[in-house]
C-alpha cells in the first residue's frame, strides 16, 4: 500500500514553526497534494485533552518526568488516530511538533532525561519523519514574538529567556545528530524567504510528495 509522506517542524517556541507548516500546507495543497496539517501536543481529540493540562498553569505544576509520560501519550493517541491513517491512506502529513520536541524540552533542559525519553519512544511511538524542518532563530526575537500573542498556553515561555536558549543549543545539536532527516532552516528572515527555503527543500527531496 502507498505511503504518505511525515513532515515535521520543530524549533523554539515563536521560531515560526505554524506559520511555515501551515504555508508549506497550502502549497502542496495548490499542487494537487493531499496533505494532512496537524500539531502536538494534541492533534486528536483526545490529545487536546491532554495538552491543556500540559500548557496551562503554573511552570512548576508538572516534573520533567510526568511531562515525559503526559506527552508520549497524547502523541500514542495522535499517532493512532490521526498520523497513521494518513498516511496509510497515502496523505502527506505536515505536523507543528513531534517527537523532537520531547528529546529537546524533557530531555535536555532539566537535568539529562534524554535516555528516558528515547526508550519511551522506542517503546511506545517508533517512528520518524521522513523530513524535519528545525526552524532556528534568536530566543529573543522568538520569546516576544511568541508571548506577544498571549494564547494563555505560556506554561513553557514562563521558564525565561536561559530556557529557550538551553532548547536552541538542544535542538541544534540534536540537527546535527541525526542530520539524514533534520534541515535546520534560518528563521530570522521575512516569512515568504523562509517559505520558498522549505518549499525547495521538500521538492528536492521528496518528489513523490505531489
Ligand atoms: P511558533 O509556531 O514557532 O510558535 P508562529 O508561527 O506561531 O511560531 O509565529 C509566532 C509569531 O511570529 C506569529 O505572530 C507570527 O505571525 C510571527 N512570525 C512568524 N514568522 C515570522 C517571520 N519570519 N518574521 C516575523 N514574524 C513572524
Ligand atoms: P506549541 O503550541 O507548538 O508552542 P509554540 O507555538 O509556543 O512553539 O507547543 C506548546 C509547548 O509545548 C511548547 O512550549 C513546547 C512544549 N512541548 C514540549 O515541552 N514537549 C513536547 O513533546 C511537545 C510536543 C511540546
Amino acid at each position: 500500500m502507498a505511503s504518505g509522506q511525515f513532515i515535521s517542524f520543530e524549533g523554539i517556541d515563536g521560531s515560526g514553526k505554524s506559520t511555515q507548516a501551515r504555508a508549506l500546507a497550502q502549497r502542496l495543497g495548490a499542487m494537487g497534494a493531499e496533505v494532512v496539517l496537524t500539531r502536538e501536543p494534541g492533534g486528536s481529540p483526545g490529545a487536546e485533552e491532554i495538552r491543556s493540562l500540559l500548557l496551562t498553569g503554573d511552570p512548576g505544576r508538572w516534573s520533567a518526568e510526568t511531562e515525559i509520560l503526559l506527552f508520549t501519550a497524547a502523541r500514542r493517541d495522535h499517532l493512532e488516530r490521526v498520523i497513521e491513517p494518513a498516511l496509510a491512506r497515502g496523505q502527506t502529513v505536515i505536523t507543528d511538533r513531534f517527537a523532537d520536541s520531547t528529546r529537546v524540552y524533557q530531555g535536555a533542559t532539566r537535568g539529562d532525561l534524554r535516555d528516558v525519553v528515547d526508550r519511551l519512544h522506542g517503546l511506545m511511538i517508533g517512528r520518524e519523519p521522513e523530513l524535519t524542518f528545525i526552524i532556528d532563530m534568536d530566543p529573543a526575537v522568538a520569546l516576544n514574538r511568541g508571548l506577544a500573542r498571549k494564547s494563555g498556553e505560556d506554561r513553557f515561555e514562563d521558564f525565561g529567556l536561559g530556557f529557550q536558549e538551553t532548547l536552541r543549543h538542544g535542538f541544534l545539536a540534536l540537527a546535527r545528530s541525526q542530520s539524514d532527516r533534520c534541515i535546520i532552516i534560518d528563521g530570522n528572515r521575512p516569512e515568504a524567504e523562509v517559505a520558498a527555503e522549505i518549499a525547495a527543500q521538500v521538492q528536492a527531496r521528496m518528489s513523490q510528495v505531489v
